[in-house]
């Protein structure tokens, strides 16, 4: 018998979950028929084999290649709507949602089908209990000029996007790779996240702080390398999206029993759980919940402490984040 919490009852927000992460294998054969392409494998079954990483670059490498699936805009509105869909079973009242214009400008699918069919799935979920939001990622293994010409892309679409986001494969891509284009996205009046110190080392956070003035990091594991950093996260109250499901399966640790996140609790760090890409990585932020509690021992303050960061660290007003707790 357990006494800690429903975690799936558990009121939370959602922070770090990447809109094509959650395309699961029986999607990406729906939409291939319905598109007319081939799909990436035989059989749904045989996509989920592959579903094996050795670190991050070996589950970009199928995320990305299952994504050529999404080509219209009902299509990038059914993928948010099935996880709209599951975010009331998963406790979640507020998620803010990762999404990659590049992955898909690149394969001739323009800004305004993404943004469009994505927002119209989010407006139509929105009620007093739920909202959601978008942030737009800039991909780090592309260039510079290619992030600033994204954004350029998205004003349009502003109205519907709450923040820049960083993501993709992280060594060798620093942040401040990306300083011009965060600091167009702040005059324009968009908030900001970045991956850094998933892969990436504690300098990679710094900077990300420093140079890109993001008010939010993503992961942030390999912050506790370095002390004085692990004070400045904790003094300035700066949170950690952390996704354990993901850490594992992406082996930057090697099991739920030896994550982190206890410690970074105990360091009074403003941490939450997360699901990063779902449907890759065996679990919704439910499923995220459980494997912490059960792998971590945490207790019953540790989850309610999880879920008050979620909505300390959402972007949410002061009179919205009252309305859904
Ligand atoms: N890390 C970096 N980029 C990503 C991830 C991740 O975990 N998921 C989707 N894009
Ligand atoms: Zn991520």
């Amino acid at each position: 018998m357990s006494h800690t919490p429903n975690v799936a009852g558990l009121p939370k927000a959602e922070l770090h979950v990447h809109i094509e992460g959650t395309l699961e294998p029986e999607m990406v054969f729906a939409l291939a028929e319905r598109n007319g392409i081939a799909p990436p494998a035989p059989t749904v079954a045989e996509l989920r084999a592959r579903y094996r990483f050795r670190d991050l670059q070996s589950f970009l490498d199928i995320y990305y290649a299952n994504m050529a699936v999404l080509r219209t805009e009902r299509d990038f509105h059914d993928l948010a709507a099935a996880y709209l869909a599951r975010c009331r079973d998963q406790g979640v009242r507020h998620a803010e949602i990762f999404f990659d214009p590049q992955a898909h400008l690149a394969r001739g699918v323009e800004m305004g089908t993404v943004v469009r069919g994505l927002a119209a799935a989010l407006e139509a979920a929105r009620t007093d209990e739920f909202s959601a939001e978008l942030i737009m990622c800039f991909l780090r293994d592309q260039s510079a000029e290619s992030a600033a010409e994204t954004l350029r892309l998205a004003e349009p679409f502003l109205d519907r996007i709450v923040g820049v986001g960083l993501d993709s494969a992280e060594v060798g891509h620093p942040p401040s790779k990306f300083a011009e284009v965060f600091r167009r996205a702040h005059a324009l009046g968009l908030r900001a996240v970045a991956h850094a110190g998933e892969e990436g080392p504690p300098e990679y956070v710094r900077e990300a702080l420093d140079v890109l003035g993001v008010q939010r990091i993503d992961h942030g594991v390999r912050a506790l390398e370095d002390p004085a950093l692990v004070a400045r996260l904790r003094t300035e109250r700066i949170p950690l999206t952390v996704c354990p499901l993901s850490n594992v399966r992406l082996a930057v640790v090697p099991e739920i029993a030896a994550h982190p996140l206890s410690r970074m609790l105990a360091e009074g760090l403003v941490v939450t759980v997360n699901s990063d890409d779902p449907a890759y990585f065996g679990g919704y932020v439910a499923q995220n919940f459980a494997a912490v509690r059960d792998g971590l021992g945490l207790s019953t303050n540790d989850l309610r402490r999880l879920a008050a960061n979620s909505f300390e660290a959402a972007f949410l007003g002061d009179e919205r984040r009252a309305q859904l707790l």
